[in-house]
């Protein structure tokens, strides 16, 4: 049977095969599916050579997008680019040099999401910088110590900024030993947008904020309607998916050719069959795969939904090899996290759940503020870290840390969900383990933001060697921006 005739059931008893070890499928309650086998170890990435310095001038503005397509109107879109899709790629240990300049009416700043750099470049407004007012700039610099799948995105009135396009993506190479036959962005997120007009709708609504967020009207894959892109035919290529949504989790697999995931969140895993795998926002999975024949096609899909919604289609180009080979991928080199001390790591509760607070909050200095007053201020309050919402959509009142830890010492995050909906938690500054849960059988990985599913508790470890006040949070935007937010520090 060729792989390109497959449909997802048969995919999903499809034996997958790494160096013959014998291998069990196991069905997780939360709907992924990982294969367990003697772990292959991967291999520690070579030297990447002499760093090179990669300048790149952003420029945030109001610009046209054209999302409905040539003929229908356009949508006034906010962009880092006359391009709307900024891509920077640069090489493990290169050093990035960004000038960001805000031609936007409202302040901005870039969160490098996912890499570990220094906190002032870490781009939170108040926390980690001052915000970029209208007219001004701020130049980023940092080295990028992690290859991978990355993104940036601005960290304040977020629902809004990113809500009109501003995100752009970052690609750090130099963890494949060979390079795979093509190299393909697989770039995910909705648009509220009225599509008589092009206008955007609003972008948040209390009812969305108070469960699983407002969702998008318009889904576009790289800021179109779903692609067809032609692959060499038989051939492995690699997929880089970026749930770039500020609300809808995909639940992502592939029909139609055999599939393996190769990183999550840009970290190496060994190589494992994609059955489905749920992506919340800010989530990325680079996924090898076995290009379908010449001429056939098969597709990544999205399951969350009554019938697959297609988000690519890939279409076998040029000959096929002449001797097929079983599917079998190369694993990417190990990532380069420094390993938590299990045994010795301290272990922090936090529970994520709901909540309802005040308008109004008490400055250090004894001033009561109305949080209805400005940008970034919102008296919607519905989620909470340890009880504790923060305070506005700004951070411009931090609230006392969640935990205060040691640099240098390990930990473990016990991360408890407990309310029905789902929240991608994400840490600033640091990549953790992901280690285990009490619901969902992933395989143990580096991650940046972990998918709590409903009820789920699930264990996190890494060490806190980056010190500065890092951001932890929902990734749901919305979620974010009423409440499921804080910060600890590492000092
Ligand atoms: Cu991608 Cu604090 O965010
Ligand atoms: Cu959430």
């Amino acid at each position: 049977m060729s792989a390109s005739r497959l449909q997802g059931p048969a995919l999903l008893r499809r034996r997958f095969l790494v160096g013959g070890a014998a291998s069990v499928a196991l069905l997780s309650a939360g709907g992924s599916v990982a294969e367990r086998r003697p772990p292959r170890p991967l291999a520690a990435a070579p030297d990447p050579g002499t760093p090179a310095t990669h300048r790149a001038h952003l420029v945030a503005a109001p610009r046209p997008l054209k999302l409905l397509g040539p003929g229908a109107p356009a949508t006034p879109g906010w962009t880092y680019g006359d391009d709307p899709l900024t891509v920077i790629r640069a090489r493990r240990g290169d050093t990035l040099e960004v000038r960001l300049e805000n031609r936007l009416p409202e302040f901005t700043s870039i969160h490098w999401h996912g890499i570990r750099l220094p906190i002032a470049m870490d781009g939170v407004p108040y926390i980690t910088q001052p915000p970029v007012q209208p007219g001004e700039g701020f130049d980023y610099r940092f080295a990028l110590p992690d290859t991978g799948t990355f993104f940036f995105h601005p960290h304040c009135n977020t629902v809004e900024q990113v809500g009109r396009g501003l995100a752009g993506v970052l690609i750090v190479d130099g963890d494949a030993p060979a390079p795979y036959a093509a190299d393909v962005l697989c770039l995910l997120r909705d648009w509220r947008i009225d599509e008589a007009t092009g206008a955007f709708l609003d972008f948040q609504t209390a009812a969305g904020a108070a469960k699983a967020g407002t969702f998008g009207t318009l889904r576009t894959t790289g800021l179109g309607p779903a692609p067809t892109v032609a692959v060499p035919a038989g051939r492995d290529v690699r997929v880089r998916i970026l749930n770039l949504d500020v609300t809808r989790v995909s639940q992502v697999g592939v029909i139609g050719a055999e599939a393996a995931v190769i990183a999550i969140d840009g970290n190496a895993v060994a190589p494992f069959p994609l059955i489905e795998w749920r992506m919340g926002p800010a989530m990325r999975l680079d996924v090898a795969v076995r290009a379908p024949g010449p001429g056939a096609t098969a597709s990544i899909v999205d399951y969350f939904a009554k019938e697959p919604v297609v988000l690519m289609t890939l279409v076998g180009e040029g000959a096929a090899p002449e001797t097929a080979t079983d599917f079998d991928p190369a694993p990417l080199y190990a990532p380069a996290m420094p390993e938590p001390d299990l045994r010795n790591a301290e272990t922090l509760p936090f529970v994520f759940g709901s909540t309802a607070v005040a308008g109004t909050v008490r400055a250090p200095n004894g001033q009561v503020i109305d949080l209805g007053a400005s940008l970034c201020l919102n008296t919607d309050s519905f989620w909470a870290i340890n009880k504790q919402s923060w305070p506005e959509r700004g951070h411009e009142f931090p609230p006392a840390p969640l935990a205060e830890l040691q640099l240098g010492r390990s930990y473990v995050f016990e991360l408890q969900n407990v309310t029905p909906h789902m929240h991608p938690i994400h840490l600033h500054g640091h990549t953790f383990k992901v280690l285990d849960s009490n619901k969902v059988d992933r395989p143990v990985h580096w991650a940046d933001t972990v998918l709590l599913t409903p009820k789920e508790r699930a264990r996190i470890a890494f060490v806190a060697d980056n010190p500065g006040r890092w951001m932890f949070h929902c990734h749901i935007i919305e979620h974010q921006d009423t409440g499921m937010m804080g910060y600890v520090t590492v000092a």
